[in-house]
This record gives C-alpha cells, sequence and structure tokens, in this order.
C-alpha cells in the first residue's frame, strides 16, 4: 500500500506538522507500507522534500519544508496519484498512491480545505471529511455544534460587531461580558492551534494587544473565561469494521511549577509538563471523560481519529464539573503529544494506530 504522508503546510503549526509526520512515517510498517512523503513549503508549494530532510526539533529549531521537487495531486480516478511537475515539462512522471495521510495541523489542512481537495482527486484520506474538520477548526462552530448535543463547555464570547460580521475590535467586548467572564480570560484566534496568538489576560489594560494578536492569525477572534481545573486530554479512534468510536485511557497534563500555561513554548520547547498517562482519575472520572469524547467526536462528525481536550474542576457544589475546550481533528504526533502516547497505555501500540488509521481509511 503505497501512502502519501503529507506535511508542513501554511499554517503556523508547519514545523510541529513536520515533527508529526517524521513520527507517523516512522510508524508505519515497511513490510506493509511505502511511504510518499510530500511536504507542502510555506508558500503552498508541494513538493517532494529533499532526502534527509530534517523533521525534528534540534536544539530548540524549529524544521521547515524547503526546496524538493514540484509535485501535484492528479485527480483522475483511473491514475489517481501524485504527479511530479519536472522544470520545462508539463507533467512528468505519475506516482500512483493508494491513500492519502494528511499529516497537517491548523489552517489549509485540519480545516477541511486540503480534505476538498482530496474529496475532488477522488484519494482516500486519513481522518475527518470537510466538514467535521472545518467545525472543529473554528472554535466558535465546535462550541455551537457540542452546546447542540449538550456537550458543557466554557463562557465564551466571539468579538462581532452590532450586525453579526467578524470585527476585531476591543470595544466590542463591553463591561457586561467582561463582568461577566471574570479575569483572567484566553484571547484566542477562532481557527489556529498548538497554542498560537493566545495570550491569557489578566488585566484589561491588556486586552486591546491581545485581541490584536489573535487577530494577526485570524479575523475571528474569541475571548474565552478561564476554566479552573486538571487539563485531560482523551484519544478517540475509529473501530476497526465498525468505524464507531473508541476512547483512550485519558490523561493529564500537568504543569511545572511556575509555568503559567500551556502556551506555544511549554508545548514543544521547554520542559514545562509533566505527562500522566493514564490521569490518575477514578473510574467514574475516567468513563465520564472518555463519554464526552466519543459524544464530541459525534456531534462533530468526526471520522478515523480525534482528541479531546477538557478541563476537569469542581462545580459550586463540590461535584466534578467536566467541561470540553477543544476538538483536534488531528491531533499532534509529536515524540511528547498525547494521542500516540495516550494509545500505547491503552493497548495499541503506535504501528498499530497508524495502521488503523490507513486501513480505516482504505475501507
Ligand atoms: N494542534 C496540535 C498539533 C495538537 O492539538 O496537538
Ligand atoms: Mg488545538
Amino acid at each position: 500500500v503505497r501512502v502519501a504522508v503529507v506535511f508542513g503546510g501554511r499554517s503556523e503549526e508547519h514545523a510541529i506538522s513536520c515533527v508529526s509526520a517524521g513520527s507517523v512515517m516512522a510508524a508505519l510498517d515497511p513490510d506493509r507500507y511505502e511511504v510518499v512523503p510530500v511536504g507542502i513549503a510555506r508558500d503552498g508549494r508541494w513538493v517532494l522534500p529533499e532526502p534527509g530532510q530534517q523533521l525534528a526539533i534540534t536544539d530548540g529549531a524549529l524544521p521547515e519544508v524547503t526546496g524538493g521537487t514540484a509535485v501535484s495531486l492528479v485527480g483522475d480516478p483511473e491514475s489517481r496519484g501524485l504527479a511530479v511537475l519536472e522544470p520545462g515539462a508539463a507533467v512528468g512522471a505519475l506516482t500512483e498512491v493508494d491513500v492519502v495521510f494528511p499529516v497537517l495541523h491548523g489552517t489549509y489542512g485540519e480545516d477541511g480545505t486540503v480534505q476538498g481537495l482530496l474529496e475532488m482527486t477522488g484519494l482516500p484520506y486519513v481522518g475527518s471529511g470537510v466538514f467535521a474538520s472545518a467545525a472543529s477548526m473554528d472554535k466558535e462552530f465546535t462550541k455551537k455544534l457540542l452546546a447542540a448535543a449538550g456537550l458543557p463547555q466554557g463562557d465564551h464570547v466571539v468579538l462581532r460587531d452590532a450586525a453579526g460580521a467578524v470585527c476585531a475590535d476591543p470595544a466590542l467586548l463591553d463591561e457586561a461580558a467582561r463582568a461577566r467572564l471574570g479575569l483572567p480570560v484566553f484571547v484566542k484566534p477562532a481557527r489556529a492551534g498548538s497554542s498560537i496568538g493566545i495570550t491569557k489576560v489578566t488585566d484589561w489594560a491588556q486586552f486591546p494587544a491581545a485581541v490584536a494578536e489573535a487577530a494577526a492569525v485570524d479575523p475571528k477572534v474569541i475571548v474565552e473565561a478561564a476554566i479552573p481545573g486538571r487539563e485531560i486530554e482523551c484519544g478517540v479512534l475509529a473501530a476497526r469494521g465498525s468505524g464507531l468510536p473508541e476512547a483512550s485511557l485519558p490523561a493529564e497534563i500537568r504543569l511545572h511549577a511556575g509555568v503559567d500555561w500551556y502556551d506555544f513554548a511549554a508545548k514543544y520547547l521547554d520542559d514545562a509538563a509533566d505527562f500522566d498517562i493514564p490521569a490518575d482519575l477514578t473510574p467514574e472520572q475516567t468513563a465520564a471523560v472518555q463519554h464526552a469524547a466519543r459524544r464530541a467526536y459525534l456531534a462533530l462528525d468526526c471520522r478515523g481519529l480525534a482528541r479531546v481536550d477538557f478541563f476537569l474542576g469542581a462545580g459550586p457544589d463540590g461535584e466534578d464539573h467536566l467541561v470540553i475546550n477543544e476538538v483536534n481533528t488531528m491531533p499532534g504526533f509529536t515524540p511528547i503529544s498525547m494521542f500516540a502516547r495516550m494509545w500505547a497505555a491503552t493497548g495499541v501500540d503506535f504501528a498499530e494506530l497508524v495502521d488503523r488509521l490507513v486501513s480505516g481509511a482504505l475501507s
């Protein structure tokens, strides 16, 4: 089976995608799968990367797709695959592939755009389709769909003007909304990942700069109330055969003392957190997290895989209060990323995990 592993991309999470793809390619069993690595440069060019493309974070330096031979997807049902675009020639040799694994995070990758392109070529691909990808990438619409399914989430406001148009004007968060949300708030680009563009605001004087920073990533800005509680994640994976969602054992991220919140550097560059895999939860708490994770996956029409991120706090009555923070349709596969490690703790090792994902896309 020839698997095109697509990575890099135009989003701010370019480097993280490269790292994720390195892990995925290493996990694909060479006896079963022939990997065709396909990079997307930051400017959107699709390339066959040079051999030896660096795909790890080394000494804090982030990997990036550069150079390589240009390629394009071909959507002819008879000869679907990747065409190598040789300089001077219209279309060069065609490399047929059986399935695409878009290991892309963020916009132009995890948001339905690449999924739409793949639908049009007719190539099967791993993971969620156009709608679930777009809905899960957009924190506003994720929350709307989760709310419609009765799933718990935190208080939030999307900055829109009186006519309802997206508008990154800090004055649009009025006094009543500020009082309701309280401090701190997290100001986020509505469609991004890896905490890029997010500011934790502890004083309203910081709010305009935080809105500008988020709006530099996405004109749609969402302001979320801080949710006190433990940071819990849960992996969801489609079962072989039925495709029904199965949930992994949940894990917990425990930030080291002095680390304020789980930002980009804390995630990927600093030794900022301990990971409990599985999380130290009661059987009832574990079941509640797994149930909510599967329901969120279904509410968003996800396919193949997702990682659902939660806060587990205590409600006013002292009872557990479980809130869904977000749903990632192509969770990180970096060495520190939780998705593969949660599944390993659940009894599905990394080779079996990627095999389930690729076979699921082909079935
Ligand atoms: N967006 C990053 C890759 C994650 O959710 O793991
Ligand atoms: Mg995310």
